[in-house]
């Protein structure tokens, strides 16, 4: 299998090749980031997409039943005996008018992606899935992660499930939510705090995987991304394999960006599609250096060269000034994304652009989101924030058909949900004020009533 699949270095004027099992996910000759690469030519490859749907008959087979593996011909780094699935990927794309008319659009034009169903509750497990697959190839027995939560998550509940590895994460102090973290300790994951953020524990991780010989499965891990690829193979599917002109999705660490490109690049290379969709990438407002390198610094993808000297000294100033990401969508408060140049190369391919928005701005949307009812996260918020500032500056038409990502489920941070509910002032100013937010503009709060059947009938008959 080795010549047909391979890992490649992302920059065209390197294109270093590197076995397919190597586990060190850089290029040995200019530490670029590694791309799994396929030789199609040789590999059997559906006419059109309509032949996936065969697989819905086929409900018992494990690889059929995964919204990942169901697709494995557009991911085939590995033979079936090996594929290490527990049932992810059955998500869904629901039609959101609710939510349309909040953020400007027509109603019809808008679909949200729910990752929020997959087993660990975030879209992580589409790249879980294939990480553990290559991990079983190789015969890993430990790995390891750096995150902000969801990751750790995932992480956690695959080897819980498989009892193929030990899980290692990291975690920034304080920066977790209790969603996540509660996820990472009953599955029994070895979990270290470290004192820092995000930022430093991914530098740590990659550190320690090194010299332990643990195996990595942050997004850096490019097994990670083709299973990622397949959120975006879902979304076609759900829209009867009609491309949207757009699709919005939060961008931290940038993975889910960079894998959304190579999705729709291979499906046009293959033939299976005639059109690409444009991307746009949403970061926290708290955490934006790909909005200010792309838009404020126009750093381009530019054929595998980009403008490093530009990107260098802005991350060097960041140093120097120890500034941190600082965000109450604590999924995406990271500021040294290691996916940069992949989420360079997805906007280039896909006519992208980049956006920030606030933790205000992101809070309603959810509000709005699950007043529509599909519960999310704030960072997944942020793609339907992102989208409705779209609109308004007319980047984006009305009359433009539209799919959000919702990364992750409501459930992963209650605390901020509560908060912004609440009607004790204690309690939103703790949260949510002192991080800057105002207002909870579509917040429902709980009646107060007293024990009292009558007060409680003139209150539901007041309120429904
Ligand atoms: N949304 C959620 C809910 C996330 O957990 C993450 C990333 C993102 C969006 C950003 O995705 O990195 O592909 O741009 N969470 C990682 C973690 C970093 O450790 O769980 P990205």
């Amino acid at each position: 299998m080795t010549d047909l699949v391979y890992q490649r270095c992302i920059h065209p004027y390197c294109g270093t090749t590197v076995e397919l099992s190597d586990t060190s996910f850089h290029c040995p000759k200019c530490d670029g980031l590694l791309d799994v690469a396929y030789d199609w030519n040789r590999l059997p490859i559906p006419k059109s997409l309509k032949h996936f749907e065969s697989k819905w008959s086929n409900r018992t087979h494990p690889l059929d039943f995964s919204g990942v593996w169901r697709f494995r011909e557009l991911l085939p780094f590995a033979p079936d005996h090996k594929i290490m699935t527990i049932g992810e990927g059955q998500t869904l794309c629901q039609r959101a008018d609710t939510v349309a008319q909040f953020v400007g659009s027509k109603p019809g034009n808008l679909h949200l992606q729910y990752e929020g169903m997959n087993p660990s509750g975030s879209f992580k497990d589409n790249g879980m899935t294939a990480a553990f697959t290559h991990a079983s190839m190789v015969g890993a027995r430990r790995a390891a992660c750096a995150s902000t939560g969801n990751t750790s998550a995932s992480l956690a509940i695959y080897c819980a499930a498989t009892d193929m590895m030990r899980a290692v994460i990291f975690i920034g102090s304080g920066k977790i939510s209790y969603g996540k973290l509660s996820q990472a300790l009953e599955h029994g994951a070895l979990t270290i705090q470290i004192a820092g953020d995000f930022d430093d524990a991914l530098r740590r991780v990659q550190e320690v995987s090194k010299q332990l010989g643990i195996y990595l499965v942050n997004s850096i891990n490019p097994f990670r991304l083709e299973g990622q690829k397949t959120i975006m193979f879902r979304i076609l599917e759900a829209l009867r394999w009609e491309v949207p002109d757009w699709i919005v999705v939060p961008g931290g660490n940038l993975g889910n960006s960079s894998a959304f490109g190579k999705a729709f690049f291979e499906l046009k290379e293959l033939g299976l599609i005639d059109k690409m969709p444009r991307l746009a990438v949403i970061n926290a407002a708290g955490a934006n250096t790909f909005y200010q390198l792309c838009e404020k610094h126009s750093v381009r993808w530019n054929a595998g060269e980009p403008n490093n000297d530009i990107i260098d000294s802005y991350m060097k100033k960041m140093d120097d000034t120890n500034s941190r990401a600082d965000t109450l969508a604590s999924a995406i408060e990271i500021n040294r994304p290691v996916n940069l140049p992949k989420a360079l190369r997805a906007l280039e391919r896909l006519g992208g652009v980049v956006r920030e928005t606030t933790d205000q701005e992101m809070l309603d949307a959810k509000a709005k989101i699950g007043a529509g009812g599909l519960g999310c996260e704030p960072a997944s918020a942020a793609s339907v924030a992102g989208l409705q500032k779209l609109i308004r500056e007319g980047v984006i038409s009305p009359d433009e058909r539209v799919v959000c990502v919702l990364t992750a489920h409501l459930l992963k941070d209650p605390t901020a949900t509560v908060a912004y509910h609440s009607s004790d002032p204690k309690m939103f100013e703790d949260v949510l004020g002192k991080r800057g937010v105002k207002r909870a503009s579509f917040a429902n709060r709980a009646v107060q009533v007293p024990n009292d059947l009558s007060e409680i009938v003139k209150a539901i008959e007041l309120y429904a």
